[in-house]
């Protein structure tokens, strides 16, 4: 059994119902997995690593930025070290703004920089998550866990 850490900032619920369902194929695994919220719990960034792998879920807010509740988060993470790290990005989106999930990009690209390696596909959703969507963040989290019993 892994342990694996879910955190998820939400405005709306679409990118929490991506992470519920992300959660839900994980405890399916058997891994051991805890849920955050950028909203209402407390997230140190010396936790990441704590865990064998780490999603983090954004939704994106005006241009695209990084959710204000996860900011801090965001300019603290240089100070850990992520070097090999297993983690992951997702979230929801609206393409009828200029930046289509821009905040996924973001991270991602700050985890990259910091030296962890991601999961391959940076999940991207419109809006409400559908039926195909719920099946896309099973995926992303079966490749996810495929990458715990690779490196691990
Ligand atoms: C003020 C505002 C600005 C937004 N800006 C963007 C944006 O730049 N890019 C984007 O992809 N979506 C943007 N969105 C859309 C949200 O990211 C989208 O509604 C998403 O589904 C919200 O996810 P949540 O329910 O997890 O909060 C914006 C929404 C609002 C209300």
């Amino acid at each position: 059994m892994r342990k694996i850490l879910v955190l998820c900032s939400s405005c709306t619920g679409n990118t929490e119902m991506m992470a519920k369902a992300i959660v839900y194929y994980i405890q399916k695994q058997k891994h051991h997995v805890v849920y955050k919220s950028f909203e209402f719990d407390v997230i140190e960034v010396e936790e990441l690593l704590d865990y064998d792998l780490v999603l983090i879920g954004t939704h994106s807010a005006d241009d695209g930025q990084i959710p204000y509740e996860a900011e801090d988060f965001y300019d603290e993470l240089s100070e850990v070290d992520l070097e090999g790290r297993l983690m992951g990005v997702f979230g929801s989106g609206e393409s009828f703004y200029d930046v289509f999930c821009e905040s996924i990009e973001i991270m991602g690209d700050q985890l990259e920089h910091l030296g962890a390696k991601l999961v391959p596909e940076r999940l991207k959703v419109e809006l409400e998550p559908d039926n195909e969507d719920i099946i896309r963040c099973e995926v992303f989290a079966e490749k996810a866990c495929a990458m715990i019993h690779k490196v691990l």
